[in-house]
């Protein structure tokens, strides 16, 4: 089967599991795993950053950088397509206590003036903005991708204000590679980022805080109040290395899938893919056909071994991903031409 459903499907390699065995291991929550500990040291430097905090998820890794950074009452901005407004469960107003300002903007990049209009200090009456959010890649947006140009904009004007930023880079090294820039670079503008190796990277858990020490200390305390402390964890650690050493260069790979898939998507009759926004691993595209809706075209795939599925009768989003190869693609754009052409 071809999964095109998200990044987060594939399965961790031999080679990758075989690394768990070899993996010193100590208590993670006592600082004494080795694997983890090289892990973070790794990521802290990758990104170029002080320290670095393990998580178990993105959706963790996202709430404790928050947490952190902002006090109940206080007003978060991010982008009203933001993963963290839609699908993390309220938790940065359930558990953080945030007052969230969604605001508006271009393929996921946050609209600059409409950003300095809704930052405030705070007054005796209205509450002051305690963090901006951005997402990089902005999965609602399309896998869009955003520059390191616009993150330092970003942080530039939060500064002013005396707030900070914080990046759910998910999968911002899909950023970087699309852009052809170090990672560190995306990262340098914010006070704190998450990533996951769960999703593109292809490990099977995990995700990463990275910041200054100062900031990670507390990142740290709210993972241990969230009950996200890990014992023996360097046998994920050992895997996410494992991620970092090999399955980064080869996103392009993916974004090159991507894109063929799109333009053969746009070449089908009733359907609607916006090119502009295909600048990652990801293509949402429309269904507007009499004969076939967003479900039954999914249906269909089904029968060419081919796993997608819809949003709504007329959305459907594709990712591709390190499980997916260039045979798998054009198997993918066949099965598009043979039900579709
Ligand atoms: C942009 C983005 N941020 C955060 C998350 C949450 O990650 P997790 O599912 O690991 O909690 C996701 C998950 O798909 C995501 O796409």
């Amino acid at each position: 089967m071809i999964d095109l459903r998200s990044d987060t499907k594939t399965l961790p390699t031999p080679e990758m599991l075989a690394t768990v065995t070899q993996a010193p291991l100590g208590d993670d929550v006592a600082g004494e795993d080795p694997t983890v500990n090289a892990l973070e040291a790794h990521c802290a430097q990758l990104l170029g950053k002080q320290a670095a905090v393990l998580v178990t998820g993105g959706t963790m890794g996202n709430l404790a950088s928050i947490y952190s950074q902002i006090r109940p009452g206080e007003e978060l901005i991010c982008h009203r397509q933001a993963h963290i407004y839609h699908y993390e469960r309220g938790g940065m107003s359930a558990v953080c206590g945030a007052l969230v300002r969604p605001i508006g903007g271009e393929k996921g990049a946050l609209d600059l003036d409409e950003l300095a209009d809704t930052l405030a200090e705070g007054d005796l009456h209205r509450q002051r903005t305690g963090l901006v959010c951005l997402e990089n890649t902005h999965n609602n947006c399309g896998g869009t991708v955003l520059s390191a140009e616009h993150t330092a904009q970003v942080a530039a004007i939060a500064r002013e204000y005396g707030v900070g930023v914080h990046i759910d880079g998910a999968r911002i090294f899909n950023a970087a590679v699309a852009l052809g820039v170090d990672v560190a670079s995306l990262a340098d503008p914010a006070d704190s980022v998450t990533f996951c190796f769960s999703k593109s990277l292809g490990a099977p858990v995990g995700a990463m805080i990275v910041g200054s020490e100062e900031l990670m200390k507390k990142v740290r305390e709210a993972r241990k109040l969230f009950g996200g402390g890990m014992r023996q964890a360097g046998v994920i650690a050992a895997m996410a290395l494992y991620s970092l050493e090999h399955n980064i260069s080869r996103l392009a790979d993916d974004h090159r899938h991507a894109t063929e898939i799109a333009r053969t998507l746009a070449e089908l009759r009733g359907i609607e893919v916006d090119l502009a926004t295909v600048e990652s691993n990801m293509v949402y595209f429309s269904v507007l056909r009499d004969d076939i809706n967003a479900p039954g075209l999914c249906e269909r795939l089904g029968e060419y071994g081919i796993k997608a599925g819809a949003r709504n009768d007329h959305l459907i989003r594709f990712v591709t991903h390190l499980d997916i190869d260039d045979a798998g693609c054009a198997r993918v754009c066949d099965a598009l031409r043979a039900v579709l052409g």
